[in-house]
């Protein structure tokens, strides 16, 4: 891309309030805290109340990330979920309109887990193309909304959140700017994480069969093909931008498991310590999980201005993405 570099220029995220604890879920089903904190490392998610959609965390998250960067207006609005708050119409536009952004071109992107590395790339793009000169990207997830409460590998994973930067036009070289980009996809594995009915293959149908309106995973393919592809993507994007893997100050992984993160940072060579993990207290918050980790980050000062960081994803799809970057200097970013 040849064109003005994508900036970071705000930050900002939120999770419903209601916690849904290990000790909660033990209470409920054949599970227990210790089975689900030693295999992936979660304590606690944070789950939507009935009536409350994505689109509500992402008008939040996106507000905040709007205050953070000191802006009231954007080009274009991103909207990054497998969870929209309707399967028609997208949930971009309704969210820009409430966010006050006047008739700004509003979108969804569809790359589930990867979703937010993907968002990022389609606005860099439209930065880089001129098309746009600053652009909100939310990645807002409400899996709890999908998950099928009585299935015990999905229901302990995913939490519901959202979380969302402001990218501007800026020069290269500039402090926050995004640097290279790996995106990629195998449809080959479309069936390792799915909602069989409601799209047009299987339309819905009433309550003959519910259980095709969950989501299905089969864990334990989708752990090592994440594994697999986080590492490769990763490499992609330090090679692109001419970084090796121990330059990294922080790695950043979609927040899919502890086991996974850390399999990735040995896999790359980067300590452990340098991966930032909140899986522990959000779970799985799919398009919301990267943000959820910056903001995380920020809040508690370990993202500082210049540091270089990875981020990767690896998704239902399949899809997966990593982009580097290196750390802007925003103002405080609040906690969630
Ligand atoms: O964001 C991208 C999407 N998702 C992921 O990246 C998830 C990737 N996969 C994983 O994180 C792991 O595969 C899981 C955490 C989902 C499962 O861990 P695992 O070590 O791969 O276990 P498994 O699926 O091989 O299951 C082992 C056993 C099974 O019992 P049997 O068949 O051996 O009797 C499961 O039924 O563990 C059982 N199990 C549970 N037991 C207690 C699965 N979930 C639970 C649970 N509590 N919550």
């Amino acid at each position: 891309m040849n064109g003005p570099t994508a900036v970071v220029a705000g930050l900002g995220a939120t999770v419903p309030p209601h916690v849904l604890t290990n000790e909660m879920l033990a209470a409920r089903l054949d599970t227990s805290d210790e089975w689900i904190r030693s295999r992936t490392g979660i304590r606690s998610r944070h789950t939507v109340a009935p009536g409350t959609a994505t689109g509500d965390l992402a008008v939040t998250a996106g507000a905040r990330a709007l205050a953070n960067a000191g802006m009231s207006t954007v080009d274009m609005v991103v909207v990054a979920t497998a969870t929209p708050d309707r399967l028609c119409p997208a949930t971009a536009p309704e969210v820009a309109s409430r966010l006050g952004l006047g008739p700004v071109p509003a979108f969804d992107v569809a790359a589930v887990c990867s979703g937010f590395v993907y968002a990022l790339g389609v606005a860099a793009g439209a930065i880089a193309g001129r098309l746009a000169g600053s652009v909100l990207v939310i990645g807002a997830d409400t899996f709890s909304t999908i998950v099928d409460p009585s299935d015990r590998t999905t229901v302990a994973i995913f939490g519901d959140g959202a979380g969302a930067v402001v990218l501007r036009a800026g020069v290269p070289g500039e402090v926050g700017g995004l640097l290279a980009f790996d995106l990629g996809s195998d449809g080959e594995l479309a069936d390792l994480i799915a909602i069989p009915a409601g799209g047009s293959r299987q339309r819905s149908t009433g309550p003959a069969d519910p259980a095709a309106h969950y989501l299905a995973m089969r864990g334990r393919p989708v752990f090592v093909n994440a594994v697999r592809r986080m590492a490769a993507s990763a490499r992609a994007a330090l090679a692109g931008t001419g970084w090796q893997a121990a330059a990294l100050d922080w790695l950043v992984g979609h927040q899919a498991n502890v086991r996974i993160l850390h399999a990735v940072a040995d896999g790359l060579g980067v300590p452990r310590e340098r991966a930032v993990v909140n899986i522990d207290r959000v779970g799985n918050t799919s398009a919301a999980s990267i943000p959820l980790a910056l903001a995380d980050a920020a809040a508690a000062g370990d993202l500082r201005a210049g540091d270089r960081v990875l981020l990767t994803a690896f998704g239902a799809g399949a899809t997966w993405g990593s982009v580097t970057l290196t750390w802007p200097a925003l103002p405080a970013v609040a906690t969630f």
